[in-house]
């Protein structure tokens, strides 16, 4: 691996990784806990937080509004809560970076608020869909303006009434945003959602002490709770651990072992597609931390034929997409991965459908883009230039499918890694030496 000056990263062919790896802490999670933690009556304790930018984003935005974090080690943290209902007025713009998660959950928080915020983002935050978080806060009684309905958003919170909420698209920030802003409202707010997203929310309302109804496909908080300060460990980030699964399944020999996984049952399921790949998975559950399930991973090679995500898995697995593709490139001549239902993937950190199928032609395979998917052939991998467009996952999914193309690659926009996983090219370097 060579880095350049002018953001690449070029990757040469390889012929093994194995050995074991510890996975930054659940980029979901941590955001859910940071914000939580701010809002609880008193101080907290987080370790484990993801290194990664967009919960930095969401820290700095915390502080802004009046929430004491200091950072005391590596991924540790205290938070000094100011209640529910209790932040205060930024001096200035927030700014979530490239965080949607950021963003669409702030905002929940924000329009309980009695003052104005202006959120914004970079580029890529900017040109995605907000209109779906700002419609339930204005049933509430905030008031946000948008142009076309993306960031910035300027969010004049105030008293807010519960609603009853059903997405239009399955989404586990709108539903968070939406839940959050329900405990600075009067009633019960309650979110239905007709495909499962992940629970990272509930669980966590939880652990700080919040009474949660979940019903079948409800979920539901009464307003005026208060949170009470905990003392929390982050469990590892499986959608980075997806990308080590991609590399151990498609180099022959390869075994990949990592410890300490968050292995949340709304977010496996990306698990059993490997297994179905051919990948050899196991896993075990070995104790849960605030109601999150950790465990261990062995990701172990496997002889890969096609595969398919059906759209009703779609919303289960919306993150690891990249790195099924990257698996998918890297298996035997003629093996196909499909994916459909999979619109969002267009308004993810990049347009998730064009951009990795000009990256995965540029190594050298074959896609078919389709509107809402597309299907991968593998071919012979060549490497060449590839741009990441920006995009954490896109990076990642170049950088593994390429230690198997017969020439080296050079991929573009290769610091974006650092939104979810610095130091996975140290990592990957290590893993194929
Ligand atoms: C996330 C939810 C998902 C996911 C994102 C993180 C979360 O987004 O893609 O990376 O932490 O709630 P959507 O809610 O837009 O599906």
């Amino acid at each position: 691996m060579l880095r350049t000056p002018a953001d690449s990263v070029t990757i040469a062919p390889q012929s093994r990784a194995s050995g074991r790896v510890r996975v930054p802490g659940d980029k979901s999670i941590s955001h859910r806990y940071a914000m939580l933690a701010a809002i609880a009556d008193g101080e907290s304790a987080i370790s484990g937080f993801s290194p990664g930018a967009d919960c930095a984003a969401t820290v700095e935005c915390l502080r802004a509004l009046g929430a004491t974090i200091r950072r005391t080690g590596p991924g540790a943290m205290t938070v000094l809560g100011k209640g529910v209902g209790g932040l205060h007025a930024p001096a200035g713009v927030l700014d979530a970076l490239n965080s949607g998660t950021t963003m669409r959950l702030m905002s929940g928080i924000l329009a309980g608020h009695p003052f104005r915020t202006v959120l914004t983002g970079d580029a890529s935050l900017q040109r995605r869909p907000m209109r779906r978080i700002i419609d339930p806060l204005t049933k509430m009684g905030a008031r946000i303006d948008a142009k076309d309905g993306r960031p910035p958003l300027t969010i004049d919170g105030g008293a807010l009434h519960a609603i009853t909420h059903e997405p239009q698209v399955p989404s586990a920030q709108v539903k968070s945003g939406v839940l959050l802003a329900g405990l600075h409202a009067t009633g019960r707010t309650r979110v239905v959602e007709v495909v499962p997203t992940r629970d990272h929310t509930e669980r966590a309302l939880e652990a700080f002490g919040v009474d949660v109804i979940r019903d079948g496909t409800g979920v539901e908080v009464a307003g005026g709770q208060r949170l009470r300060p905990q003392t929390l460990t982050v469990p590892g980030d499986i959608s980075g651990a997806a990308f080590w699964a991609a590399l151990a399944g498609g180099t022959p020999g390869a075994s990949i072992h990592i410890d300490g996984v968050g292995l949340n049952l709304s977010r496996i399921a990306v698990l059993e597609v490997f297994r179905r790949a051919g990948v050899q998975v196991d896993f075990s559950r070995d104790e849960e931390r605030a109601g999150e399930p950790v465990g261990t991973v062995t990701f172990s090679y496997g002889v890969c034929e096609s595969f398919t995500v059906d759209p009703d898995e779609v919303p289960l697995v919306i993150d690891e997409i990249p790195a099924l593709a990257a698996l998918a490139a890297m298996m035997p001549e003629g093996r196909t991965f499909t994916v459909r239902g999979a619109g969002e993937l267009r308004v993810k950190e990049s347009d998730r459908i064009s951009s990795l199928a000009a990256g995965f032609r540029a190594l050298g395979a074959h896609v078919e883009e389709y509107e809402d998917g597309f299907t991968l052939e593998s071919r012979p991998l060549v490497g060449g230039a590839v741009d990441a467009a920006g995009d954490h996952r896109l990076a990642m999914a170049f950088a593994i499918a390429a230690t198997r193309a017969s020439g080296p690659a050079t991929i573009s926009g290769a610091s974006s890694v650092d939104v979810s996983y610095p130091g996975f090219f140290d990592e990957l370097a290590r893993l194929t030496r």
